[in-house]
């Protein structure tokens, strides 16, 4: 029984988290969007001792895996193969604890997906459609939007995809660009006529209305709010199929070269996974009306598990429908919407190489800035704090002093418990709390409030020893240590079990010392978990200082990326007319060297410079004195424009010009000879 459902109105949980694309590793981003807070819900209903299953799995089909299949030149299956280990890899290592984590390219799920659809076609929940398509008759296929290449007829990008602009970011039909090319062949596509089933929604309409907006009032007011316009909106016929060789094939006769629709496949991903679970005993997961099925995902995804799903588990007919949808807004990176294929992330893998054995810090960030209510950033400062401030100040610092001081005086036994004053009755009555006050969060899907209790306690655990002095009490009234330390482990003794749903990592190092098996969450909140003369073992680190150094590093990681997009993105202005030789051999360049150089008084920007043009000594004035320092240009070999007509600056005669090039951040730099030449020497 959990806090919320006294009536016990369900008897088990089926949990599922978005099927992450096997087409690329998997970000901080997805961490605390989707699979950080479904972990803490599974291990805290595990804790509960509810009967729960965690399913996880690779979603494999799709085009844009198809895409980079090409341009890698292999087949998909090699890139869902490499992408599906890596991902599968990160949450083990992030303590993910899936039940099962499948993928969509298996038998089983194939077999699955192909009969749910056969069901339903042989019910006539289908209707077909032909439209016309484009086609590439030169690689003899249909044309998925993204394979399309054409003109926005927006903003004139002439490499807009049939989807989307990516240059204005409009979103496209691929009958909407102007002068379409295929991408397979670059030929022209050509429209031709193509058969697909398409799910009515539309049928759906009033039963997605009392199902979701008269009966689950309770969602979360993005996720409500999200069904409720498309509702408004009316829902209209949805495709289920696809002319593509990839994915499920569509098990009719009439349907070569089709495949059904990543979206509908891909859902029907969790029923498949559970199949490979409980190859016998699955069904009661799926179909039995006292299990409570939770999906935890992104907020792009809602529309696909509140609204198409459903209509597709109701079409069916046997299935029960999830009971909530818990989705998360999207998490920012140092400000940035996180990009793939800008490299705008931090990669789980990535971050386990650079910070080892730190899985339950990002775990705690990532948490405690979880996007719950609206788009939330992700900063590397704010790690930092988190981490020392209230990870290493808060949490460890109290268990660490509490095993410490237990070890100093008791010789790491758990001392006995004499009178009680006022302080230890509060804080007892306290402690007792805290297990429904973090369950009853946890269950309403508020991790940051449940976090912040869990942390709460550790608080309480810091503000005791801190006022019970047992240091001090130790010489004067050695019982008053003993009970305040017996407390203090006490305290321990629940945060073993009430901060392992959100730091597992932790929670285990903490059993070991501790030397104790977690209480069941149900039964926490006693202040007599561990036993007088119980044996508890030296203080293992939990959490350590992160410096100044190590977030540095993190943070020229990303300015380096920033600097590699910048760069790659970089659009030269266009070219200029063309000019004769004759307008070229006017200009009277010549290598030169740097004698002397003095900032102009009053200015920011100019430098008087004194040139050894090989013809003469002058006196130039240029603009950089934003980027160097006059001491340490002296010397330096230049190019020279010497015959530009003299120029009053600031006073200073100028006699030619400074050639110089400018990077990407503005900053000018000299155009010198690679190797030392004599000064006069031609530039030509
Ligand atoms: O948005 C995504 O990453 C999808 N692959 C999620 C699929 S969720 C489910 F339907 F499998
Ligand atoms: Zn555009």
């Amino acid at each position: 029984m959990t806090y919320t459902d006294k009536e016990n109105k369900f008897k088990r949980h089926t949990v599922t988290t978005a099927l992450p694309y096997a087409n690329g590793p998997i970000h901080i981003g997805h961490l605390a969007g989707v699979y950080v807070p479904a972990d803490i819900y599974v291990r805290y209903l595990r804790s509960m001792k509810e009967d729960v299953i965690f399913i996880g799995g690779s979603d494999e089909h799709g085009v844009p895996i198809t895409i980079k299949a090409r341009k890698e030149g292999v087949s998909p299956q090699v890139i869902v193969d490499r992408y599906h280990s890596i991902i599968k890899q990160s949450f083990i290592d992030f303590g993910i604890t899936y039940d099962i984590y499948s993928r969509t390219s298996s038998p089983t799920h194939h077999k699955t997906a192909s009969d749910f659809f056969t069901k339903l076609y042989s019910q006539g929940k289908f209707i077909e459609q032909t439209s016309n398509q484009y086609y590439d008759e030169t690689a003899k296929a249909f044309l998925a939007d993204r394979y399309i290449t054409g003109t926005c007829p927006h903003c004139g990008n002439e490499k807009a995809y049939g989807d989307q602009c990516e240059s204005c970011g409009t979103s496209l039909s691929a009958n909407d660009l102007i002068n379409p090319k295929s991408t397979l062949s670059d030929s022209v596509p050509v429209l031709k006529e193509t058969k697909h089933w398409f799910l009515p929604l539309n049928d759906y309409e009033g039963f997605m209305r009392e199902w979701i907006l008269d009966s689950h009032k309770e969602w979360k007011p993005n996720v409500y709010g999200q069904c409720k316009s498309w509702i408004d909106q009316g829902l209209h016929p949805r495709a289920v199929t696809r002319d593509l060789d990839w994915g499920v094939k569509v098990p009719l006769k009439d349907a070569e070269g089709k495949v059904l629709y990543v979206w509908f496949d891909a859902p029907i991903g969790y029923i498949s996974n559970t199949k490979e679970l409980l190859p016998n005993d699955w069904e009661k997961w799926w179909k039995d009306k006292e299990t409570k099925l939770v999906h935890f995902i992104g907020k792009d995804n809602i529309v696909f598990h509140c609204i198409i799903f459903p209509a597709m588990l109701k079409a069916e007919g046997s299935y029960i429908l999830p009971e909530n949808i818990p989705a998360n807004e999207f998490l920012n990176l140092e400000s940035d919407k996180i990009s793939t294929s800008k490299n705008w992330a931090v990669w789980l893998h990535e971050y386990l190489e650079d910070m080892p054995n730190k899985q339950d810090v990002l775990r705690y960030v990532l948490c405690a800035n979880a996007p719950e209510t609206k788009d939330n950033d992700f900063t590397w400062k704010d790690f930092q704090t988190r981490n020392n401030s209230e990870l290493v100040a808060i949490l460890g610092n109290f268990i660490n002093r509490t095993i410490v001081l237990t070890h100093k005086y008791f010789e790491g036994r758990v001392p006995k418990r004499g009178e009680l004053n006022q302080l230890d009755i509060q804080t007892i009555e306290e402690i007792k709390t805290f297990p429904e006050r973090i369950g009853v969060n946890i269950e309403h899907y508020k991790f940051r409030e449940a976090l912040t209790e869990m942390m709460n306690l550790a608080r309480l655990g810091n503000k005791y020893l801190t006022e019970c002095e047992p240091w001090k009490t130790y010489k004067t009234d050695i019982a008053r240590t003993e009970t305040s330390i017996n407390i203090s482990l006490q305290i321990c003794a629940n945060l073993l079990t009430l901060c392992e749903p959100f730091l597992p990592f932790t929670s285990a190092k903490l059993q070991r010392t501790l030397n104790l098996r977690p209480t069941p969450w149900f039964e926490a909140g006693r202040d007599d978990i561990l036993k007088q003369g119980h044996k508890i073992e030296e203080a293992e680190l939990l959490f350590e200082r992160i410096e100044d150094a190590t977030i540095e590093a993190q943070v020229q990681k990303l300015l380096d990326t920033k600097k590699d997009n910048e760069k790659s993105n970089y659009v030269p202005s266009s070219q200029k007319d063309n000019i004769e030789f004759d307008d070229f051999a006017k200009m009277d360049i010549r290598t030169g060297t740097i004698i002397e150089a003095e900032k102009v008084p009053k200015t920011k920007k100019l430098l008087k410079l004194l040139i050894d043009t090989g013809i003469d000594q002058r006196i130039i004035v240029s603009g950089i004195a934003e980027y160097y320092d006059p001491k340490d240009i002296v010397g330096k070999q230049v190019s020279v424009l010497v015959n530009l007509a003299p120029k009053d600056l600031k006073g200073i005669k100028s006699q030619g010009m400074i050639l110089m090039a400018e990077d990407l951040d503005g900053k000018l730099v000299f155009v010198s000879p690679t190797q030392n030449v004599v000064n006069g020497s031609e530039i030509k």
